[in-house]
C-alpha cells in the first residue's frame, strides 16, 4: 500500500508554464478609443404602477393591467400565503425595514417573467452580510414545501395582492421552474 500510494503521488516533473505569445492583444484604452457612433440613449423604463384596483374591483375593460385571475386561486395563494410567507413579509405585503423586502407596490413582484420569484420560492434567497450590515436575512426554500400548484397560486396571489396587478403564474411554469432549479446537483 505504502508502494502504491508513494508512486503514485511522485509524478513526472511539472512543465513550466510556456511564455506568452509575442504577439499578445494590446488591452483596449477605453480613455483615448473613439466609438464609432455614440452610444444610444437609454430609452425611459416605465415605471410600475403605484397602486391598482384589486382584481374583483378591476374593470374588464381596464387593457393596462393583465386580465384578473381566478377567484379559487386566490383563495388558495392567500392561504399558503397567511401559512407560508405572512410570518416574514407581513399580512399587508409591507415586510420588515431593512430586513424582509416589502412584496406591495413592488415591481419585482409585477414583473411579466416570473422566473426570478420562481427561483427564490423554490431555492429561497439570502442577503449577504458587509461589516457595517453583518445581518444576512434569509428566506427558506419552499420546494419541499409546496407543490407546483401551490407555488403558482402563491405567486399569482402576491402578483395580484397588495396594490400589485401582474399576470398568474400557470403550475405548468412552476413544473418547469422546480426542474430546472430544484434538479441541480450542486
Ligand atoms: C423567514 C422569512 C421569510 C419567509 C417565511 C418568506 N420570505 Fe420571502 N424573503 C425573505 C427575505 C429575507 C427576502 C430577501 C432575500 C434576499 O435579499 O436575497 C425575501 C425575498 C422574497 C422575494 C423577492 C422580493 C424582491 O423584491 O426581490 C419574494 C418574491 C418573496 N420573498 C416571496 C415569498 C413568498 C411567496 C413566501 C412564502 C411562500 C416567502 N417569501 C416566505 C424572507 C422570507
Amino acid at each position: 500500500m505504502r508502494t502504491m500510494l508513494a508512486s503514485t503521488s511522485v509524478g513526472a516533473p511539472i512543465a513550466k508554464p510556456s511564455a506568452p505569445p509575442a504577439t499578445a492583444t494590446p488591452v483596449m484604452n477605453f480613455a483615448t478609443t473613439t466609438w464609432p457612433s455614440p452610444p444610444r440613449p437609454l430609452r425611459p423604463v416605465r415605471s410600475a404602477p403605484d397602486e391598482r384596483p384589486a382584481p374583483s374591483e378591476r374593470p374588464a375593460s381596464d387593457e393596462t393591467a393583465p386580465p384578473a385571475p381566478d377567484q379559487s386561486v386566490l383563495k388558495t395563494g392567500g392561504q399558503v400565503y397567511a401559512d407560508e410567507c405572512a410570518g416574514c413579509h407581513g399580512g399587508d405585503g409591507k415586510g420588515e425595514a431593512n430586513l424582509v423586502p416589502a412584496l406591495s407596490n413592488s415591481a419585482a413582484v409585477q414583473q411579466s417573467d416570473a422566473t426570478s420569484l420562481l427561483r427564490a420560492v423554490l431555492r429561497g434567497a439570502r442577503n449577504v452580510g458587509t461589516a457595517s450590515a453583518p445581518t444576512t436575512p434569509a428566506m427558506p426554500a419552499f420546494a419541499w414545501v409546496l407543490n407546483d400548484d401551490q407555488v403558482a397560486d402563491v405567486l399569482t396571489y402576491i402578483r395580484n395582492s397588495f396594490g400589485n396587478a401582474g399576470t398568474s403564474v400557470s403550475t405548468d411554469e412552476a413544473g418547469k421552474a422546480r426542474r430546472l432549479f430544484v434538479e441541480r446537483s450542486d
